[in-house]
């Protein structure tokens, strides 16, 4: 989730990569670099923190040539420092690598090239590339695009790359697999970008290179092939989009955006933690030994809001399929209701920002008992990350839209996997039902994909809804929590009352909410509650609210007892929190979107908050 712009031409390279990467900046990112040949020579500048930073050190000490490449930085692998901003070089300073994406054999690449005598200065995932390409170069590689064509295929994961050798100072070459990657075509000058919004000021008639392709660009042309020198065709579009639009990926709002991130962002979530054999899960970031792992007695998950719902679901997985009790508290609650803890006790806490000061004043209660604290965090080097001692980290990069979504996705998706990792650990998932759990979440992805393709109908159901003045979400085991962020995202960003229930819990009170005009989002996939929860909606249906299911594809009895139905994909139940949960964002949205509301940022609310 990086950003990348280069160029080659006959201006300035710094200018525009400047400007290309301020454009790009709005997301947050925690460092910054640039990579120009001057002269003949590979000159590098990087800074921590923000561009700014290294505008100003350009300023003292400009770096100018008409070829360059640079970056900024949204860390994965490494700290946010100096060190680990791009661009990377290769040993002898010959080759400069900006990278976005996961190379997910990087450590084994990197003990395979450290053993060859190649030095590393960075703990990123990044630098591999730089020195797999020094070797193609002593091994006769004859230009920096033939050595990126040989290079790549040892490089498993995800990658968009730019990249620059000294030796070639009229050439910039970009390769992409599975991260976004565009090129810019201008006149008698060529730019690549990982998003349009970089280049947009500049040109207007972009390339976009499919996965598996490298492209060789000088001032004038520009050739794509794939990874065996077989060349490719492409069609140059043209953008019409405004720079606003631009920013947002064509999607009118970035809430929308990150929706339909989510399919890559579960894979990268994903990425590098399935082993080769697809039968176990590594989980490198969490610094807890096997023993300490089998001698847990208990785990609290700590969070807030759309974290806790999140957590409120990796509860029922691990009691699901593991032995550990478990038990979800919100953040504001928790140091105050004297939990019974100690260095068998593993805290478990949910955040996107990692900055959130509820949950970072639970990580510090739960260290001074002496419990182990990890965290499934967005952010690497925020402050929960720092402070605990292990982290699982979301791959779900920067997100702007103030209702969380594509970063709840990711924990569940990170909650799965840990599930599948302690269970085949402690023995209470056996290893064929691991590798069967593996199977299914990889195709979690496609299936999220489905549901956002078919959205014409959420839309059409808003139209119908957007104006209840009041709504009820209900579900069970797995889907409770779907249930309550449901309510939760439609609240926070329609202004409307809205209320997520246990499905069972109906009879004990709500129930006497329901009047004819009241919408009730009930969330029945197929599974073990199946036949309480269609229950649960009769009884719901005979008081007259106007039911709306979120059912599997092919229940047809479900649209008997439902006045509208929207269906996801068949899928393991453990796993249909990821799916049920996008047709009630798009719900959520399209109901903001029909009354009027400011949705990205919603009344009252602020991304992270940083106080009690
Ligand atoms: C709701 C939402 C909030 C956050 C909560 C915790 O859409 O975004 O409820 O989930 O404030 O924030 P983090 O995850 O940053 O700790």
């Amino acid at each position: 989730m990086c950003g990348i712009v280069g160029y080659v031409g006959t201006g300035k390279a710094t200018p525009v990569i400047l400007d290309g990467l301020a454009r790009l900046e709005y997301r947050g990112y925690d460092s910054a670099g640039i990579a120009v040949i001057e002269d003949g020579v590979l000159k590098v500048r990087r800074r921590a923190g923000r561009l700014a930073q290294l505008v100003e050190s350009l300023k003292l000490e400009p770096i100018e040539g008409s070829v360059g490449i640079g970056h900024t930085r949204w860390a994965t692998h490494g700290a946010p420092s100096e060190k680990n901003s791009h661009p990377h070089c290769d040993c002898r300073g010959d080759i400069a690598v900006v990278h976005n994406g996961i190379i997910e054999n990087y450590q084994e690449l990197k003990n395979q090239l450290e053993a060859r005598g190649h030095v590393f200065k960075s703990e990123t995932d990044t630098e591999v590339v730089a020195h797999l390409l020094e070797e193609e170069f002593t091994q006769g590689a004859p230009s920096l695009v033939e050595a990126a064509r040989r290079a790549l295929p040892k490089a498993k994961g995800a990658y968009a790359l730019g990249l620059l050798r000294r030796q070639e100072p009229g050439v910039l070459v970009a390769a992409r697999l599975g991260s976004p990657l565009i090129v810019g075509l201008g006149s008698g000058e060529n730019y690549v970008a990982s998003d349009v919004p970089a280049i947009l000021s500049r040109t207007r008639n972009i390339v976009y290179l499919n996965d598996g392709e490298v492209i060789e660009l000088t001032p004038t042309a520009w050739k794509v092939t794939d990874l065996n020198g077989v060349p490719r065709e492409h069609p140059v579009s043209r953008i019409e989009w405004s720079v606003d639009a631009a920013e947002k990926g064509g999607f009118e709002k970035f809430m929308l955006k990150e929706i339909h991130e989510q399919p890559r962002v579960i894979r990268e979530t994903l990425m590098g933690r399935i082993s080769a054999d697809k039968k176990s899960i590594q989980l490198k970031d969490m610094n807890l030994s096997v023993e300490e792992l089998k001698s847990l007695k208990k785990m609290f998950i700590v969070s807030c809001g759309t974290a806790f719902h999140a957590g409120y679901v990796g509860k029922y997985l691990l009691e699901h399929f593991t032995n550990l009790p478990v038990e979800v508290d919100l953040a504001s609650e928790f140091r105050y209701r004297s939990p019974k803890m100690d260095k068998d006790t593993v805290i478990f806490t949910v955040t996107q920002s990692g900055e959130t000061a509820d949950t970072l004043a639970s990580v510090r209660a739960a260290k001074a008992k002496g419990c182990k604290v990890i965290s499934i965090c967005n952010v690497v080097g925020s402050s929960i990350a720092r402070e605990s001692h292990g982290v699982i980290y979301t791959n779900a990069g920067p997100e702007i839209g103030v209702a969380s979504t594509k970063a709840y996705t990711a924990q569940l998706t990170a909650f799965c996997l840990f599930t599948i990792y302690y269970g085949k650990l402690t023995g209470s998932i056996p290893d064929e039902k691991a590798a069967d759990m593996i199977r299914q979440l990889e195709g979690i992805p496609d299936k999220v994909d489905e549901i956002l393709k078919d959205q014409a109908h959420i839309k059409a159901l808003a139209t119908k809804y957007a104006q209840a003045p009041s709504w009820l979400y209900l579900g069970r085991k797995f889907n409770f929590p779907t249930a309550l962020e449901g309510a939760l995202k439609n609240k926070e960003i329609t202004y409307t009352h809205a209320e997520g229930f246990a499905a069972g819990e109906m009879k004990h009170g709500p129930i006497a909410l329901i009047h004819k005009e009241m919408p009730i989002l009930c969330i029945a996939p197929r599974g073990e509650t199946y036949e309480k929860m269609t229950s649960n909606i009769r009884e719901v249906g005979a008081r007259a609210g106007r039911i709306i299911c979120v059912a599997t594809r092919g229940d047809a009895d479900i649209a008997g007892i439902s006045e509208d139905v929207i269906y996801v994909p068949e899928t393991p139940e453990e796993f249909s929190p990821i799916l049920c949960v996008v047709p009630l964002q798009l719900l959520a949205y399209y109901c903001a979107r029909a009354r009027g509301c400011d949705i990205d940022k919603p009344r009252n609310l602020a991304k992270s908050v940083t106080v009690e």
